[in-house]
């Protein structure tokens, strides 16, 4: 998603190619084990996962497309991460007030405020890591040592023969990061969830992940071979649709199901509701990673009826990067805990904000093996 409200319909961001992808792997690995020793240091306490995971996934997020370390998950209560959540929080409080929609309106408000105030701190991060690399970029002669990621590419872009300025960069970059993050943290809590709340799904992972040699959770040709991984992430998206719905507006008459809608008309597609339509997903509340397992799969029956990245001209850009993120986290922390739900844990009350939210948080402990 792209929650800064820029589309990247016309931007620059690259496209993931499966070689760049593969060069993320040991970076994103490096955060993993962070993460992997923070929780080793909960012993076994139960802990809400979403502010550790959050903090990986930003640490890892821009340490590949800004070559940076932010090193969130060394802090304790980082400033950055509250600024993310508020500011995600505030921008979809605007979003489903339509007397909000203004921007005369919305900037005579006390929500517009504490927007300005939090976007401030990630403004002044994302500036100083920018000037840092173009320094360093600058230094080299504008012919960069190693693989240009993100931001080398904007920083290097010339758009009829004028670089991008400031702003543009750091929008580009803004709109990913955000995009990336919140997202993944989404989809990576639900993946912890299910697999507690599913022991055997536990197992079966686990049964998976103890053939491959130790070390291999970090080749990504490997973890694309492993089934079940493939088919438990699959149906994580699936039950849990991260992003439950998206809009789009008609350009001209468009007729849809019957119904002809004029041009102008804002479209709200339900995507968790189409996820859970019992005609393509028999037994939709069920969560059956082996509804996708080959001898069985029903999807791609219908096109479309699969679509936690969306589809069409904007889909997800960052679905390929998202599954690798996933993939190596969800193997790495599975074999190295099990985990547990907290007792009396209470059904997950879903909100659907921008991405999937729960009103109780998951709450887990982690074992180690
Ligand atoms: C499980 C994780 C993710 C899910 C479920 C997801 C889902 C989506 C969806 C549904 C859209 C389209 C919204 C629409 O149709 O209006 C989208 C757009 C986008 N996503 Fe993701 N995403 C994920 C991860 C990522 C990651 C890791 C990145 C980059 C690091 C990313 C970058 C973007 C960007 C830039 C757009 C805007 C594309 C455009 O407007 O043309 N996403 N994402």
């Amino acid at each position: 998603m792209a929650p800064t409200g820029r589309s990247s319909g016309g931007s620059s961001l690259p496209a993931f190619r499966p070689t760049l992808l593969r060069s993320f792997a040991p970076s994103v690995a490096k955060h993993a084990d962070r993460l992997i020793q923070r929780l080793e240091e909960t012993r076994g306490s139960f802990l809400e996962v979403t502010d550790p995971l959050f903090a990986c996934l930003l640490d890892a997020i821009v340490d590949t497309s800004m070559g940076e370390q932010l090193e969130t998950q060394s802090v304790a209560h980082s400033p950055i991460i509250k600024a993310f959540h508020r500011s995600s929080q505030l921008l979809f409080k605007r979003m489903i007030n339509p007397l909000l929609a203004s921007d005369w309106v919305f900037k005579q408000t006390r929500l517009w405020r504490e927007l300005s105030e939090q976007l401030q701190v990630i403004h002044t991060l994302m500036d100083s890591l920018i000037d840092r690399r173009s320094a360093q970029l600058q230094q080299q002669g504008n012919e960069p040592r190693k693989a240009l990621n993100l931001l080398d590419t904007l920083l290097l872009a010339k758009i009829d023969g004028e670089p991008l300025s400031r702003k543009e960069i750091r929008d580009e970059i803004n709109t990913f990061v955000f995009a990336g993050v919140d997202t993944t943290t989404a989809a990576m809590s639900f993946v912890l969830y299910a697999l507690a709340m599913n022991p055997e799904a536990q197992d079966r992972l686990q049964e998976e992940l103890r053939q491959l040699p130790l070390g291999i959770s970090i080749d990504l040709d490997t973890l694309n071979e492993l089934p079940y991984l493939d088919a438990l992430l699959k149906e994580v998206l699936r039950m849990y649709t991260i992003v439950p719905t998206t809009g789009r507006q008609t350009t001209r008459s468009t007729v849809i199901g019957g119904r002809t809608y004029c041009a102008g008309v804002t479209l709200w597609i339900n995507m968790y509701g189409l996820a859970h339509d019992a005609s393509y997903f028999p037994d939709p509340y069920v969560f059956k990673p082996e509804r996708w397992m080959q001898e069985t799969e029903l999807q791609a029956e219908v096109p479309f009826s699969y679509i936690p990245f969306s589809g069409g001209p904007h889909v997800c850009i960052g679905r390929r990067y998202a599954l690798l993120l996933m993939k190596l986290l969800t193997a790495r922390i599975a074999r190295a805990f099990q985990f547990e739900l907290r007792p009396g844990q209470p059904e997950l009350t879903l909100q659907a904000q921008m991405v999937l939210k729960t009103r109780e948080g998951i709450h887990l402990a982690f074992t180690k093996r």
